[in-house]
Formats: C-alpha cells, structure tokens, sequence
C-alpha cells in the first residue's frame, strides 16, 4: 500500500443525478481502497445524510458492476445546509453543525462530494468551516466554471440528440414546427450542443434573448424555400428580448407564475405569428436517467482516480477539473457561487450561424 495521509473518507453525492455518478464512485474508491488501504464511507442522500448521519461502509463488493450504471448508489438530494440555522430548521438543530459532528462521529479525515454548483460551492463553505473536502464536477448542465466538461453532459447530449433526430421524421411528415425543450438550468450548453448536432432550425439559448419576430422570419424564410417543417430547440431557461431586460428577481418570479414551461410559450407565440402548426417536447428527466455513454464514463473515471490521489496527498480544497483534455484541481474559492454560460463568441454559435442555424437574435 502507498502512504496516504486520509485514512477514511466519507462519499456523497449531491443535486440532480448525473450519468456517471457510479462510475465516479468506483473510481474514487477503489483507488482508495486498493492503492491506499483508506476506509470509504458512503454518506446517504447528499448533505442530508451528513445531517442526519445515515451512512454505510463501502466494501468491494458494493462497487462492483457500477461502473455502466445510470444514477448514483448512495442516492442524492439538493439539501443546502447553509440555508438554515438552529431557529429555522424543522429540527431545531443547526445542519452545519450536525454535519461537523457526523464528521467528527465518523472519523472522516476527508470528505468528497460530486455534485454540480450549489453541490461544490456548500463544499467551499464547509471547506472555510475546517473540513477537508474535495469535489468533482458533475451535471449535465456542463455549467460549472473551472472545467472544460462536466461528467454527466454528453450523455445528455446524445440523449437529446437523438430525440431531435426523431422529432425531424415526424416534423416532416406533418410539416410542423417541432419545439423541443432541453435542461440546462441557466445555462445554454445543452440545447447548443444537441441543437448542432440534431441540426435544430432554431437555437434558442438563455444567453441570446429572442425575438419571436425574427424566428418567424427564419421560419417563414424556410417554407419559402420549400422546407415545409423546423425544429426548434429551447433551453428551458431560455428569455424574450422584454425579459432579458427585467430584473433578476422580477424575471424568477413571473417565470414561476406562468403555467406552462418555456417551449410551451414559444410554440404558442410561434403559431400566432406563424400560423404554422407548432407541436411542443419537454425532454425532461430522460436526459439524466439510464447508462453513462462511453466519454462519461471515462471523465469520471479520470475524475475519481485523480480525487483519490489528492486525498492520499493530503490535497483539500479543490475541484477536480478537467482543461484541454487534462485532469487538473481548481480551488473551490474559484468556482463557488459562479454559472459557467456559454459565451457569445463560442465557435459552435459562429458556426451555426454559418451553416443557417437562427439563434433567435438576427
Ligand atoms: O441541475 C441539473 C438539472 O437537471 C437542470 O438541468 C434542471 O433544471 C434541474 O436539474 C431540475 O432538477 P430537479 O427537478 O431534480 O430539481
């Protein structure tokens, strides 16, 4: 066995679910397990069951035939911890503290939690309160500055992908619009990539407001030119030009006043200006669910390898990441509290426009 300064370390997975999870998981503790003789304990349910100390030692056997399988064996939730204090808690405790003494009760020297922003940015704050932690950068939002990629992401991408490829057949036997509402929370990257690579008609992405008078111009353009059908892809955080300019909190607070999601407006309003038949998709949970594609499991492969070898380094503090193709760490103080969008020089925008794509802004 190789020296590691963690002899026992603690698992947990936090936020939405991602392809890869498990996958991740088996690395990081066989690693531990195998190179360094750690002890590796699978916390319960994200931060909740730090909270409420629901844990289970991890033996080799319970990692065994994860690495294809979708979700995450140890189950996850979006508990944030810091949220509350001992006066507003149900329980009357404060979490952060319960969660100190499970670390204490378990005798953990180190802490690694997979998980997506609000996952490694709680990460950062139990960091500051005197716990070695490490994170690992999964969602399929690909929305985590720091890294180039998170795991989780292109499954999603070829899940969504190839619900576009389907919707394309159907779109043109019936010569409709086909909207499709992707995931990716604030962030465009999901409805980009899978709009590229299902040849979307319309991108629609929240960092480029639209303007439904210019999709219908694109849209009419394409009946024109004898194209009787367009897909239209919408990231669910996608906005108006009259939106974007509203106030963060105003724009949170009309969006969770109005029934329908956003592909159900668009296609709405694409119908009235149109007056072609719309048909809406909200791909939804199918993007998070089932088997991790090849790539995922490879990053998170990569990924819990290089956490294990931080932990037996003593390394705490740091995301691992991922940056030309090359594993590297970034402090948690960096990316804590930050979205990574997609920039509006990124080549996949300069090249959908190039090959016809309308993004909803000229
Ligand atoms: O963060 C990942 C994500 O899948 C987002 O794309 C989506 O907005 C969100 O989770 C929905 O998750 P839930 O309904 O589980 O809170």
């Amino acid at each position: 066995m190789k020296n590691s300064l963690v002899k026992t370390v603690g698992i947990l997975t936090s936020g939405g679910d991602a392809p890869g999870l498990n996958a991740a998981i088996r690395a990081i503790a066989r690693t531990a397990m195998d190179e360094y003789g750690m002890k590796v304990i699978g916390i319960h349910n994200g931060y909740r069951g730090l909270i409420d100390c629901e844990y289970e030692e991890l033996k080799p056997f319970d990692i065994t035939g994860i690495l294809t399988r979708g979700g995450t064996i140890l189950g996850t939730s979006r508990e944030k911890p810091f949220k509350y204090t001992e006066e507003n808690s149900k329980t009357g405790k404060n979490p952060v503290e319960s969660i100190k003494q499970t670390y204490k009760k378990l005798a953990l020297d180190a802490l690694v939690v997979l998980g997506g922003n609000g996952a490694n940015t709680t990460a950062h704050m139990l960091h500051q309160e005197g716990l070695n932690i490490i994170g690992l950068p999964k969602t399929i939002d690909n929305d985590l500055v720091g890294t180039d990629i998170t795991f989780g992401f292109y499954t999603a991408v070829s899940v969504a992908t190839e619900a576009i490829d389907r919707l394309h057949t159907t779109a043109h036997s019936h010569n409709r619009i086909m909207v499709i509402e992707v995931m990716g929370h604030k962030a465009g990257w999901l409805a980009l990539y899978a709009g590229i690579a299902g040849g979307g008609d319309v991108i629609i992405i929240p960092e480029i407001p639209y303007d439904v008078k210019i999709i219908n111009k694109h849209l009419s353009k394409r009946k024109e030119e004898g194209k009787s059908f367009s897909i239209v892809v919408v990231a669910e955080g996608a906005k108006s030009l009259e939106e974007a300019k509203l106030d963060k909190k105003v724009l949170k607070h009309r969006r969770s006043e109005m029934k329908e999601s956003i592909g159900y407006r668009i296609a709405r309003e694409l119908e009235k200006e149109t007056g072609f038949v719309s048909r809406v998709t909200v791909l939804g949970y199918l993007q998070r669910g089932g088997t991790p594609e090849p790539y995922d499991r490879i990053l998170a492969t990569r990924f819990g390898v290089e956490a294990a070898h931080m932990l037996a380094r003593g390394e705490f503090g740091k995301m691992v990441a991922i940056k030309n193709d090359r594993i590297t760490a970034v402090p948690l103080e960096e990316i804590s509290g930050k979205i990574k969008k997609v920039p509006l020089t990124h080549e996949l925008i300069l090249a959908g426009r190039t090959v016809g794509t309308c993004f909803g802004d000229k």
